[in-house]
């Protein structure tokens, strides 16, 4: 008898994040658009992804490039019109190919009606839809930092009063006490359910509730230290609001994937977010394998803490929840340059970390150009940066002393910017991403480092990526079946078994520029039948290439 599977279909998908402004202009303005992802459903189709991810499309002063909203329910005008959506939605569907759009719950834009009303006055009726204090000692109401670097608060004299906003100054954060916030959220949230958006993505929902007073925080100044967020990442109550969120929005909707954004969750908590009977999120990004927001220098890989980290999560939601399989998106920096060996091993490498991380139990996500194997961007000078946050880490640095050279050799390899250069699809001007200037330069490597290219060539990082994803689909074993971590202690190899009845798959990836031994599997290679491999197949079944990584079946 075989087992039984709890089937969705948002456990069988592929989901590819689509970053607009750097993903394709259609009318050179050098931003990217909806008829630009249009033009490029075919692209993704051949891919074989049946999901797309859209970072924010909504209207936004662009602070924090989209992730600070003015309206929910429009348009940002440079990415189009909403027939535009409507267009991309039917055309995506027409492909088989679902929409998730990005909430952003926890905040809005100073510019949305929300705030502009807010801050006028302490007794106006949407007073309260923000967190507003009195300041202490002429100074913040407490000594809370911003992740994106200095104080969490921001004075506005209309109110002569402080409003709370965790991340940019121009993102204050949404006061989720009071049920009329709550409830103008799940409305919005409905009305694109309504119009036949298949999911969401929820921007940093664990930040939604604020411990009860506020305290003060270990905070100590100057030192550079990442500011503690005990008084505002998944505190202690904040499944109530989670609760009431998808109980009003997503649970009176058939079939809607949700995939929450988790930082501060740990796995023995992971089960209150994810768990089937809990109703609540399909899934979450968790943030333990990832060090984020720029300000850790140290990207390098870490196998034994990546095993450790990927397998406690795997086993620990193992018949309980699901996994949200990911190693980039728009606030990491490429992994082929961090994790990987862009320079003597780009090819493989990118191909190596692609089959350690697809094939477990999940659902994959696959960042822009991560499947062309992009690469981080060869910044030279603090001017060259974009993101507000290293905006704000540089002034900060700049306040403690630190020279402009420090502060770009910290954060060179692991900013955001890294990853949100345009898409490269051709050897043409701007990688073809645009006929005009782009908002952030292309990397000067698009020349050879492009999706055309790769299209043509079979041995290439992209058709590497269409055939992770044609054999993760053909197989119950590879989507569903239980991991098992093997080689745990090998020094080079991350290697794991998907079983489902008796079938069994081994995942073994070279993590190093050297030959591996692999003679002390516990799986029998030698029967085994390889299925695909980023290095071909050379019969030695004992020993890994530098970076090599195949796929094989063991079952007989
Ligand atoms: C999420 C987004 C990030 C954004 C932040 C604030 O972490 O992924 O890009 O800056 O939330 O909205
Ligand atoms: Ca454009």
């Amino acid at each position: 008898m075989g087992s039984t599977i709890e089937q969705a279909w948002w456990k069988e998908a592929v989901v590819y994040q689509v970053y607009p402004l750097s993903f394709q202009d259609s009318n050179g303005d050098g931003i990217g658009d909806l008829p630009g992802i249009i033009s490029r459903l075919d692209y993704l189709k051949m891919l074989g992804i049946n999901v797309i991810w859209l970072s924010p499309i909504f209207p936004s002063p662009n602070d924090d490039n989209g992730y600070d909203i003015s309206d929910y329910q429009a348009i940002m005008a440079e990415f189009g019109t909403m027939a535009d959506f409507d267009r991309l939605l039917e055309e995506a569907h027409a492909r088989g190919i679902r929409i998730l759009l990005d909430l952003v719950l926890n905040h809005t834009s100073d510019e949305h009606p929300w705030f502009q009303e807010s801050r006028q006055s302490r007794d106006n009726p949407k007073s309260d839809w923000y967190i507003w204090r009195d300041g202490k000692a002429g100074g913040p109401p407490n000594n809370w930092e911003s992740i994106f670097s200095g104080s969490a608060w921001r004075y506005y004299p209309e109110r002569d009063q402080y409003c709370l906003h965790l991340f940019s100054a121009r993102q204050p954060d949404l006061n989720w006490e009071n049920p009329e916030v709550r409830e103008a959220l799940y409305a919005m949230i409905r009305w694109w359910l309504d119009k036949g958006v298949d999911g969401f993505r929820i921007d940093a929902i664990t930040h939604i509730r604020k411990v009860p007073g506020m305290p003060d925080l270990p905070n100590p100044k100057g030192l550079s230290v990442v500011p503690s967020s005990a008084g505002h990442r998944n505190v202690e109550g904040i499944q109530e609001y989670v609760a009431d969120l998808c109980t009003n929005t997503f649970a009176r909707y058939k079939d809607v994937m949700t995939v929450g954004e988790a930082a501060g969750v740990d796995i023995h908590d992971a089960p209150n977010w994810v768990a089937a009977d809990q109703q609540k999120f399909n899934m979450i990004f968790q943030f333990e394998q990832l060090k984020l927001w720029g300000s850790d220098v140290d990207a390098d890989l870490d196998l034994p803490a990546l095993k450790k980290t990927l397998t406690r999560w795997q086993k620990g939601l193992e018949g309980q929840g699901w996994n949200a399989l990911f190693v980039e998106n728009h606030d990491i920096a490429r992994i082929v340059s961090t994790w990987g060996d862009a320079e003597n091993y780009w090819r493989e490498s990118a191909t190596a970390i692609a089959a350690l991380y697809f094939l477990m139990q999940g659902t994959p996500f696959i960042y822009q150009g991560q499947e062309l194997g992009m690469t981080n961007f060869p910044f030279e000078r603090l001017d060259q940066f974009d993101d507000v946050a290293v905006q704000n880490f540089a002034a900060a640095r700049l306040e403690e002393g630190w020279t402009e050279a420090e502060i770009l050799d910290h954060i060179r390899n692991s900013a955001r910017d890294n990853a949100r250069t345009p898409m490269q699809w051709d050897n043409t001007a701007n990688g073809g991403f645009t006929d005009g200037e782009p908002w952030l330069p292309t990397n000067p490597n698009y020349k050879t480092l492009n999706a055309a290219r790769q299209a043509r060539d079979p041995d290439s990082i992209l058709n590497f990526y269409r055939e992770l994803i044609r054999l993760r689909a053909a197989s119950p074993a590879l989507m569903h079946g239980t991991y098992d971590l093997v080689l745990e202690d090998h020094p080079q190899v991350y290697a794991y078994t998907r079983t489902l009845d008796n079938e069994q798959f081994l995942v073994v990836s070279n993590l190093s520029g050297e030959v591996a031994d692999i003679s002390a599997c516990e799986v029998a290679l030698t029967d085994a039948e390889q299925l695909l491999g980023n290095q071909g197949d050379n019969g030695e079944q004992l020993t890994l290439r530098p970076w090599e990584a195949r796929v094989l079946s063991c079952s007989s």
